[in-house]
């Protein structure tokens, strides 16, 4: 009986240290975020952060320009963590800013929020 609870016990604990690992953005690791920024941002938001991507450009609303630091939705890690994973338009934004929930991890999503911050002038 004992080794049975002991089994169980077992993946609960890694899940719990899963998910104090992810918790927020203070130990991500901003390097990864820029590779991430780099494959899926990047087009829209632009090289240096800007909003002036090859396709950002062309847009209405045009994407964030996060060298501006300024934000629309809520200022916080978590307001910004929360945009990237639901996208803009739960929040009465352009669907434009798709939801990436689904395709990026959630620690590449902390990365990216933490990479963002630091393309403030
Ligand atoms: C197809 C173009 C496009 C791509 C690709 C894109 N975005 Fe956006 N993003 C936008 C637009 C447009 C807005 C402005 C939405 C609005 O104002 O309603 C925006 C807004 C944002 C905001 C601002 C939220 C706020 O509160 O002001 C963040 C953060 C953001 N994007 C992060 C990202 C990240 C991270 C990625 C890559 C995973 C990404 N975006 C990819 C177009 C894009």
């Amino acid at each position: 009986m004992r080794r049975i609870a002991a089994l169980w016990l077992a993946p609960v604990l890694l899940w719990g240290a899963s998910l104090a690992l992810n918790a927020g953005a203070a130990d991500a690791d901003p390097a990864k975020g820029k590779q991430i920024y780099e494959i899926y941002c990047q087009t829209c938001h632009g090289p240096t952060g800007d909003g002036q991507g090859p396709v950002g450009k062309s847009l209405q609303p045009p994407p964030r320009d996060f060298t501006a630091g300024d934000f629309k939705f809520g200022g916080t890690d978590q307001d910004i963590f929360d945009v990237i994973t639901n996208g803009a338009a739960v929040k009465g934004g352009s669907p434009l800013m798709a939801p990436w929930g689904a395709v990026i991890p959630e620690a590449d999503r902390w990365a990216l929020v933490k990479y963002i911050r630091s393309l403030k002038k």
